[in-house]
């Protein structure tokens, strides 16, 4: 398998008036071709900061992204133009991201408009009328208006948009989160059934860490700008080993009535991430933070075979 994407040492920090707020700070992660990569963590956490600025429609402050092979850290205006065919972004809200004023086919076909990439109208009918046929979307709605249609159709608008360059990479940025459970899974269903016929590569945002199990191959779970973990999906799930994924997958209701599962409340107020102290960013909220939590910053490690977590204390907390 080949490396599609790597991030090293990736920050984004934001001047604000009350410092400077870092949003991304030091994220490292590599994704394979083909994969998906799912990012989980609390509102305010760096998710879709992380997201634009690989994508570059944030700047960087620091570090590296890797594209293909390519050093894509700052690109000429050129080649970044030439890089957005090839990497391309799903919304959460797909009504906020289109244009009310336009019709459904010319949403679909404006990418390519915009990099002439049909030789002729035909051509162009043709590719949209296709691209319907892609996401499952009717040729009767070309003609309609986004907000006449439900909000699993207006996502598939935005899916098939996001197809129109035949791009490689794509950021999901909580692609379901505004839809109907039942609408959720024929969405999850659409992406994975493009990316097995497309060789497509995901990086999956969301909050919603039931929708992450299924879609992810590897998670990052990601807690004021930092990742705290990172592995497996299927091992997050079954052996989660920074005390904050604990908490956060114990949140998940269970549907079975007796199975044994004691919710974890976090205490403690949330860090700022504002000019952070030095340390664990957690451990203010950690049941388990000792002195050092709150003096050095933990390193993401490698604990168990491509098990990676930022934590002092993690073998003592996991009898490793
Ligand atoms: N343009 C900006 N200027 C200043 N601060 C920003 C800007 N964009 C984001 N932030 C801050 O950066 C931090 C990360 O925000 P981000 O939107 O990436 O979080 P998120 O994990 O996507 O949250 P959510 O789950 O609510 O979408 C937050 O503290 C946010 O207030
Ligand atoms: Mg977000």
């Amino acid at each position: 398998m080949k490396t599609l994407l790597e991030v090293k040492d990736l920050k984004k920090y934001f001047k604000t008036p009350h410092g400077m707020l870092h949003a991304v700070d030091g994220v490292n992660f590599s994704i394979e071709e083909g994969k998906t990569l799912g990012v989980v963590g609390e509102s305010g956490c760096g998710k879709s900061t992380l997201g634009r600025v690989i994508l570059h429609l944030l700047e960087r402050s620091d570090g590296q992204i890797i594209f293909d092979g390519e050093d894509i850290s700052s690109p000429s205006k050129s080649r970044l133009k030439e890089l957005r065919k090839d990497m391309q972004i799903i919304f959460q809200d797909p009504y906020s991201s289109i244009d009310p004023r336009m019709k459904v086919s010319d949403i679909i076909g404006e990418p390519m408009k915009i990099y002439k990439t049909c030789k002729s109208n035909d051509e162009y009918n043709k590719k949209v009328s296709e691209l319907m046929d892609t996401v499952g979307l009717a040729q009767r709605v070309a003609n309609s208006y986004p907000h006449e249609l439900d909000g699993g159709r207006r996502q598939r608008i935005g899916i098939a948009r996001a197809l129109a360059l035949d791009p490689r990479f794509i950021v999901c940025d909580e692609p379901v989160s505004a839809l109907d459970v039942s609408i959720q899974a024929q969405i999850l269903n659409l992406m994975q059934d493009l990316q097995d016929q497309r060789g497509l590569t995901y990086i999956f945002i969301t909050h919603n860490l039931s929708v992450v199990k299924h879609i992810s191959d590897d998670i990052c779970v990601m807690y004021l700008g930092k990742l705290v973990e990172k592995c497996d999906a299927k091992e997050l799930f079954k052996n989660q080993l920074h005390p904050y994924t604990k908490a956060l997958l114990s949140a998940i209701p269970r549907h079975k009535l007796n199975a044994k599962h004691e919710r974890i409340i976090l205490k403690g107020e949330l860090t700022s991430p504002i000019n952070p102290k030095p340390g664990c960013r957690f451990a203010p909220r950690c049941l388990y933070a000792e002195e050092k939590c709150f003096q050095c910053d933990p390193q993401l490690t490698e604990v168990k075979s491509n098990h990676f977590v930022a934590c002092h204390c993690v073998n003592k907390l996991n009898n490793i």
